[in-house]
């Protein structure tokens, strides 16, 4: 009989420590998309570099605007402010097939990535300017 407590005992430990986040470490719902995002702009660069048609997007603003962000990170008061800025930016680059005029709508839109990421987030920012045309 004590060993079965105990037994128990041990297993709601090893279930309780296997499902605390501190552990597991999985990304959240926002940190998943902002992958696909980054992905996104970097395979979206060549694809103007070749002279190639735009990529459809990842995600879209309902998703981003909802997801989840990682416990203990903060999202500013104007959040939403950014979210519809990038999405807004996103439209305009879709709307240009110029060439030129496609390198700037592009470094616009990655300009407004890092916008929110200097509010939000600024771990990514020397990753996501990577991807900007240099003047
Ligand atoms: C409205 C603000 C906002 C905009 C716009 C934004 N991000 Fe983010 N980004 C965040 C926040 C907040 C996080 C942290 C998410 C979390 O940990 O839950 C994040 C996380 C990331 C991450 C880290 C993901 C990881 O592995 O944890 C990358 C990379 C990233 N963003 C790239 C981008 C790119 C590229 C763009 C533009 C195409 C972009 N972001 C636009 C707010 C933003």
């Amino acid at each position: 009989m004590k060993v079965k407590s105990s037994f128990i005992l041990f297993l709601v430990f090893v279930v309780t420590i296997s499902q605390s986040s501190f552990v597991t470490d999985k990304p959240s719902e926002l940190a998943k998309l902002m992958k696909q995002m980054l992905a996104y702009i970097q395979q979206e660069k060549k694809q103007i570099e070749n002279n190639q048609t735009a990529l459809p997007f990842p995600t879209n603003l309902q998703k981003v605007s909802k997801a989840k962000i990682t416990a203990g990170k903060k999202l500013v008061n104007e959040h939403e402010k950014y979210v519809r800025n990038f999405f807004q930016k996103l439209d305009v680059y879709n709307s240009t097939n110029d060439s030129s005029e496609r390198v700037v709508s592009f470094n616009l839109m990655v300009s407004s990535c890092v916008t929110c990421h200097k509010q939000e987030c600024p771990g990514p920012i020397q990753v996501i300017e990577k991807s900007l045309f240099k003047e």
